[in-house]
């Protein structure tokens, strides 16, 4: 009997451990589910946003949003973008008016953002940023050691440019042997005075040019560190360096050859988006448009007697 009633105790012993151990755990979630809430940067987007879907029709997406950090992972290009943690509607243009405060609106879309499948460009090819970050600051102002922070409207203002003129620069990462490309209208302009200044007479890009300048075909690599701003107002940046160098090259660096070419404010401002593109990069070439595409996408309305003029081929020179 008494070994029986031992045993008894001991089941109950054991109950009641287990009891005390699925409280610790049910306590454990609530608070990890509370924590996902509230301490991180996403937990109110991601709760307002389902809310919206049913409130636009979209009830059964609305039942199967599942909370969590959601990414776009594409490894040959490089991209984790979890810019969509937060950024959450922008695929829904077609159900999400665009009156939709950030960050739930929907993308802007047009012809050839739509050439850019989201699911294969990602976000931070076009924006720049930390992809991998889910915290506001990490993602906007991050982007590895500050080389490619996002570039945002305040950034933009900071230089004297709009948001979608600064980001020409990171088009012309993919589009730089276009001779010229729809939305793109300062990389355009700038591949237009390439050409008008005669810039290869003293510089070398992509093996052609001369020599009395330094080599530019990688240019946007450079470190900002290896140039002398003693000469130069504002922030040290590639940016300005290159803006007043455009302008009046011989007060940026005293005894230069290079002419002072006076340049307009937007002129240099977009030769210098053009300098700053031209860098080494890890786009394998399926990612590279082709020349012709850009070139037929130019003429404004594709009609049987445009073809006896073609746009002007992608001329070497005006890369
Ligand atoms: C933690 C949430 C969050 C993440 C992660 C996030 N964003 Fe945002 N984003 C916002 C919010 C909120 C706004 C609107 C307020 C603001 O501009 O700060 C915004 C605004 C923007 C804007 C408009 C900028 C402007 O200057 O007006 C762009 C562009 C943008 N985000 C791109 C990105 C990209 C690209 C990523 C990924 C690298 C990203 N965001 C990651 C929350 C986020
Ligand atoms: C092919 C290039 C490209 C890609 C890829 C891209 N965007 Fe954009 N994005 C743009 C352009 C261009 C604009 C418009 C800039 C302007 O307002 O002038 C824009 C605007 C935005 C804005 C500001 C919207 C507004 O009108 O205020 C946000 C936020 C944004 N993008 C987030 C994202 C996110 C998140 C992704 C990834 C899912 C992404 N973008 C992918 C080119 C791109
Ligand atoms: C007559 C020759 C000449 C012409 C024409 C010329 N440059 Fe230069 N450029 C130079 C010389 C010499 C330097 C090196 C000294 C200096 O920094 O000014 C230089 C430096 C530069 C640099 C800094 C490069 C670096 O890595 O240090 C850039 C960028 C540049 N030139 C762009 C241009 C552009 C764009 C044009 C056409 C609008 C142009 N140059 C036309 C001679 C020239
Ligand atoms: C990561 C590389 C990449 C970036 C960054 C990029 N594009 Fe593209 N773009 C492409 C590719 C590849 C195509 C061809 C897509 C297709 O039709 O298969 C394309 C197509 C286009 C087209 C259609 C005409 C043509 O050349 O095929 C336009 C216009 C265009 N892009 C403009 C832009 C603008 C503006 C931006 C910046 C906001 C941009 N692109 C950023 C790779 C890129």
């Amino acid at each position: 009997m008494a070994e029986i009633g031992n045993k008894n105790e001991s089941f109950e012993a054991k109950d009641f451990g287990w009891m005390v151990a699925m409280s610790v755990l049910f306590f454990a979630l609530v608070v990890v589910g509370f924590w996902f809430e509230f301490s991180t940067d996403w937990g109110s987007y991601q709760r307002e946003f389902p809310q919206l879907l049913s409130h636009y029709g979209k009830v059964e997406d609305a039942r199967d949003f599942r909370v969590g950090i959601k990414q776009i992972w594409i490894p040959k290009i490089g991209v984790t973008d979890r810019c969509i943690t937060c950024h959450l509607g922008y695929e829904w243009s077609s159900v999400l008016p665009a009156t939709i405060a950030e960050p739930l609106k929907p993308h802007t879309m047009n012809d050839w953002l739509a050439k850019h499948e989201f699911e294969r460009f990602g976000c931070t090819p076009c924006h720049g940023g930390d992809g991998s970050a889910t915290t506001l600051a990490g993602a906007h102002q991050g982007g590895k050691g500050w080389e490619d922070p996002m570039l945002s409207r305040a950034l933009a203002e900071r230089n004297g440019l709009t948001m979608n003129e600064m980001m020409q620069m990171r088009c012309n990462f993919c589009h730089r042997r276009d001779a010229a490309t729809p939305g793109m209208d300062e990389i355009n302009l700038a591949k237009q005075l390439i050409v008008k200044k005669k810039c290869l007479i003293c510089h070398t890009v992509e093996g052609r040019g001369g020599n009395t300048g330094p080599e530019l075909t990688y240019e946007g690599d450079k470190n900002p560190e290896l140039l002398s701003f003693a000469h130069v107002t504002g922030e040290r940046t590639m940016f300005n360096w290159n803006v007043q160098h455009l302008t009046q090259a011989s007060v940026v660096s005293l005894n230069t050859q290079m002419p002072d070419f006076n340049m307009k404010p937007e002129e240099s401002r977009a030769l210098t988006l053009l300098l700053l593109s031209w860098r080494r990069l890890p786009y394998p070439p399926e990612y590279i448009p082709d020349p012709e595409m850009a070139a037929a996408a130019m003429q404004p309305s594709p009609s049987p007697a445009s073809s006896a003029t073609p746009a002007p081929a992608a001329t070497p020179i005006a890369r």
